[in-house]
């Protein structure tokens, strides 16, 4: 009998699992293949930040105008998806299927209609992963209406070929073409959601892919992944929460109530989501970034839209004074979806809007340099026994 390993990290904290060149998660610094976070949030469009993950350089302007192009020409989904999109309704009501669950269901159908999905070759991995990151939103659009009980916005083309990556998405999801800020705040929410080196979805999207697996099988991996409410599900959750906390409050935002509320999810050891990270201790770079656009866009929008900013600060202040504990990107994004009007349970199939870019990143760039991804496990089972003994 072997020797017992060393114990193991508990959810492998701290473990560095491989090398990348796409991104890096300190505490000081969000960098995406050597830009910051912030000159990305302030100067660069989704379109740009996806082409830069995907490509690893920043695009000209002529190749940009190229990627955009092919964007928009690949927006449309195949009959078939758009036959199954119709059926989810039912499946809603039942509560058997959420907004998540028929994005992960259409990705891996999209794999069985694509012709190139059992070629994992380079070329064809970065054709499918543009392909990919054109249909997401239109899955996010059509599916939604679906839900509404409302006609299919531009099925045949996937949208207005006029409108950019993000307007675009909003304008499938709810037949409008919204407003330059609102298409602003989803762009700059988009480039924040879209990359995160290792993180739990990441990691096992490379997990699928180093077993020579292929892009759609790994994607619809990640998605499942990235739905739990420890991970991109907290968007969601947090505004759940907030939208809890108001209800308890008949709201009414007075921070003695919010305290009292908070100090008794503190004695259930509840996990207060959109709060915490496993890198970050000193506060996520991105929260900042995207509180301070969703709510100059919540007093745009009017009182009943800045209050949830109001209760946020609250709530966050406490965790912060109680707990050390800062925002994650997830706080501040369901506040920001709820000002614009976003239905809260196609937050996280938005996270994967924006994300699908970064797992197609570490999805090539695993399957470049591969090898099998099989870590080992530390037996704790029972001694060895005779079956018959
Ligand atoms: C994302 O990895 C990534 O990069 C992910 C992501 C990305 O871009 O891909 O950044 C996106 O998923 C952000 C995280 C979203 N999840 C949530 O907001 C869910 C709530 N957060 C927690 O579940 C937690 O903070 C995690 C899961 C995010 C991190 O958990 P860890 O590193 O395993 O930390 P832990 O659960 O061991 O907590 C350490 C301590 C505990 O206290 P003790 O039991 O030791 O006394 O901090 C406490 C925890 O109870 N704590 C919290 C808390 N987060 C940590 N207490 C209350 N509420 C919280 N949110």
């Amino acid at each position: 009998m072997t020797t017992a390993a060393p114990a193991p990290k508990a959810g492998l904290e701290g473990v560095v699992a491989g090398d990348t060149s796409i991104c890096n998660v300190e505490q000081d610094a969000l960098i995406y293949r050597g830009y910051e976070i912030h000159d990305l949030a302030d100067n660069a469009s989704f379109e740009e930040v996806a082409y830069l993950l995907l490509e690893g350089d920043k695009p000209t302007a002529a190749q940009l105008k190229f990627f955009k192009d092919e964007l928009i020409a690949n927006r449309a989904l195949p009959p078939q998806v758009i036959d199954y999109l119709k059926t989810v309704k039912p499946m809603v009501i039942a509560g058997s299927a959420v907004p998540m669950d028929i994005l992960r269901t259409a990705v891996s159908l999209l794999g069985n209609l694509d012709k190139e999905c059992q070629d994992i070759s380079a070329e064809a991995n970065l054709r499918k992963a543009k392909r990919l990151t054109a249909k997401i939103p239109t899955i996010i659009g059509h599916m939604q209406n679906v839900i509404d009980g409302q006609e299919i916005v531009a099925p045949d083309t996937g949208g207005d070929a006029n409108l950019g990556h993000a307007a675009n998405m909003l304008y499938l999801m709810s037949g409008k073409k919204p407003d330059a800020e609102a298409e602003k705040v989803v762009d700059v929410s988009l480039t924040l959601y879209a990359e995160h080196d290792y993180n739990a979805s990441t990691f096992a999207s490379r997990v699928i892919a180093g077993t020579l697996s292929d892009m759609h099988g790994a994607v619809t991996g990640a998605i499942a992944a990235l739905k739990g409410p420890l991970h991109g599900g907290a968007n969601e959750a947090a505004m759940d929460m907030l939208r809890e906390i108001m209800k308890d409050l008949d709201g009414k935002i007075e921070k003695p109530a919010v305290e009292q509320w908070m100090r008794k999810a503190f004695e259930e050891k509840r996990k207060l989501m959109g709060f915490g990270h496993r890198v970050y201790k000193n506060g996520d770079h991105r929260a900042p970034i995207l509180h301070k656009l969703g709510r100059a866009a919540a007093e745009k929008r009017g009182a009943e839209f800045v209050k949830w900013f109001e209760l946020g600060e609250i709530v966050q202040q406490i965790m912060l004074d109680e707990k050390s504990i800062h925002p994650n990107v997830d706080f501040p994004c369901g506040m920001t979806y709820f000002a614009l009007g976003i239905p809260i349970p196609q937050y996280t199939p938005i996270f994967v809007a924006a994300r699908i870019t970064g797992w197609a990143a570490h999805i090539m760039e695993q399957h470049a340099n591969n090898r099998l991804i099989r870590p080992r496990a530390n037996y704790v089972g029972p001694d060895l026994r005779k079956w018959n003994g």
